[in-house]
Formats: C-alpha cells, structure tokens, sequence
C-alpha cells in the first residue's frame, strides 16, 4: 500500500468516528500523520456551460470583460487567488479550472436558466484556466449575484492528472446570512463548509506593486484526493 494510500485510509478512519482519540501521539506509528482535507463535492448543478462552453469565444481569466476592449460587466469586482494541491499540500501544475458563475442579477448564460433577470452581455460568465508551476491560478469576476434558494457562490471544476475530477463551489464568509440558509451549502459539515468559504481582503491588484488597483482579494485553496478515493472529495 502506497504511503499516500495509507495516510488517506487513517484519516478516513478518524473522520468517521472510529478513530476518535487515536492521533500519532497515542499510537506511537510514525506512519499516522494528517493530511489536508480534500475538498468538498458539490454539484455541478444545473447550469454548467457546456455544451453552450464551445460557442463562446472567451474563456480567459478576466470575467469582468469579454476582452479588453468591451465594455466592463456590472457589479463589485473582485479577484481570486487560489492553488491547488493534493493532500500531501504538493502543488499541482497545469491543472484545468473551469469557474462559471451568475452574473450580479443573478442569471446564467444557459438556456435551463428561466430566471427573468437580465443577461449582462459585458459579462463573461466563465473561464477555463491553467494553474502554474507552483499550482496557483487567479481571475477577475463580479460579485456573484444571488438567485432564488441559493447564497452567492462560485461553481469549480477542477481536472488534474493522477487525481479524481473535482466539482465544487466557493462562498463567501461575508454572506454568512445566506449561507446559513443554503440546503447545500448547509449540507457540509463544518470542517467541509470551511474548506469551500473564503475570506476576502482589499489587495493590489498587482502583487509586486503594492500601490496597484486595490479589490476585494480572496485565496481559495482546493485540495484534491487521491486517485482512485473519490469519496475523498465526497460530502459526509
Ligand atoms: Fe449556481
């Protein structure tokens, strides 16, 4: 059995209860150590580009504007910063991430959304990008705006070599009105919830300039499991 198999399978054990109290400490195994929660599943939800993904032509990591000469979309701009890494926290390069988000009336460019908000045609409603060598992305969106039933969010797919395919959604930690009353946000336990809110903070845009544009900044890190473990990423 492989270390990383291992170290998954104990951290199942403690997760499900079987394992309370037993920690490195009182086992004594060398072998027992923590990894980083996966993080969580959600679904996909009804309103995943695709097929429509392949008629729109822009899909870079700046949502607030299908290119830079157009028009700026609606709404509060922000930035996310975020890394992926397996549990073993080694950061993943050339992963895919798909986002695709409302824009802030709370619609979807998707023929299921019956929503009657308008559309924002300046909005580029997702993005499909590479993480770097040290497994960082970032992209500029809006403010997600809500629609009914659900807190502002995010969806995620994530697709790594060696790792079980992700789908996800990120919150907001300011929204925790909302988000208390979201069935499936609600539906994580808390350590799960955690692991998909995110904090944001006034930034520079520009990392190396700290007297860049200045907005909300949030660092979203998704942890993949183990190939083959695809309960790892699975809601308890
Ligand atoms: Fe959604």
């Amino acid at each position: 059995m492989s270390s990383s198999r291992r170290r998954f399978l104990v951290r199942s054990l403690v997760w499900s209860g079987l394992g309370v109290g037993l920690t490195r400490t009182s086992w004594g195994l060398p072998w027992l150590e923590e990894g980083l929660t996966p993080t969580a599943v959600q679904t996909k939800g009804p309103f995943y580009p695709i097929p429509e993904i392949e008629k729109q032509k822009y899909y870079d990591a700046d949502l607030t504007r299908l290119d830079d000469k157009s028009p700026v979309a609606e709404g509060d701009q922000i930035v996310v910063r975020g890394s992926v890494v397996n549990f073993d926290d080694r950061p993943l390069s050339q992963v895919v991430v798909e986002v695709w988000q409302a824009c802030t009336t709370g619609r979807y460019n998707h023929p299921q959304d019956r929503n009657d908000r308008p559309m924002d045609p300046n909005f580029q409603y997702w993005a499909r990008i590479l993480t770097g060598d040290d497994g960082s992305f970032s992209f500029r969106t809006i403010q997600p705006g809500k629609y009914p039933g659900r807190t502002p969010h995010i969806h995620y797919r994530i697709v790594a070599k060696e790792h079980p395919e992700l789908v996800t959604q990120m919150y907001f930690e300011s929204n925790e009105e909302f988000n208390r009353r979201d069935g499936i946000y609600m539906d994580l336990s808390p350590e799960q919830r955690k692991s998909v809110t995110v904090a944001m903070e006034s930034k520079p845009l520009d990392v190396s300039n700290p007297k860049s544009e200045k907005l909300p900044t949030g660092n979203f890190k998704i942890v993949l499991g183990p190939l083959g473990d695809a309960k790892a990423t699975r809601p308890m």
